[in-house]
């Protein structure tokens, strides 16, 4: 599966609310963000870290829903719960499934999310799952 495109950068932390709602991300310290603002959106990525990659799904975008929207590029990283700040990563955006949504509440967000988790797992299952690769 080729990426549509890959950005690279160092995991700092976010406002921590991710973690709350069930979905803790990994967010990249980006200077000159402004250059991935046409990017905004929802994706089936994968993370390379330390040689490794995982599955999990990313954002870029602005972050509408919350109180104090910035834009931010961050990746939850599917059935991973270590702690990552400070190390290097890369990002390969594989699929755009959704435009970024401004939700009324964190409610309908998280929603939001378990669906794209669903998706992303179903589109990334072909690298993941030994039993329909074929290499
Ligand atoms: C897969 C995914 C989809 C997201 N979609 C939206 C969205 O449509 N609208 C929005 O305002 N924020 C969206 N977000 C951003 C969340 O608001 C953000 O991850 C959350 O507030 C936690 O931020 P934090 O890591 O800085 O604590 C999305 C994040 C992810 C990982």
């Amino acid at each position: 599966m080729t990426a549509l495109f890959t950005i690279s950068g160092i995991v700092v932390k976010g406002n921590q609310l991710g973690r709350k709602l069930g979905f803790p991300t990994a967010n990249l310290d980006l200077p000159d963000a402004s250059r991935f603002h046409h990017l905004t959106g929802v994706y089936a990525a994968t993370v390379e870290l330390e040689g490794v990659n995982f599955p999990g799904m990313a954002a870029i975008g602005f972050r509408p829903t919350l109180n104090q929207p910035s834009f931010t590029v961050e990746i939850n990283i599917f059935d991973f719960s270590r702690d990552i700040y400070g190390e290097d990563i890369t990002i390969r955006f594989l699929e755009r499934i959704r435009d970024e949504i401004r939700f009324s509440s964190l409610e309908e967000l998280v929603k939001q999310m378990k669906q794209d988790e669903v998706e992303c797992r179903k589109i990334l299952s072909v690298l993941f799952n030994p039993d329909t690769n074929t290499q």
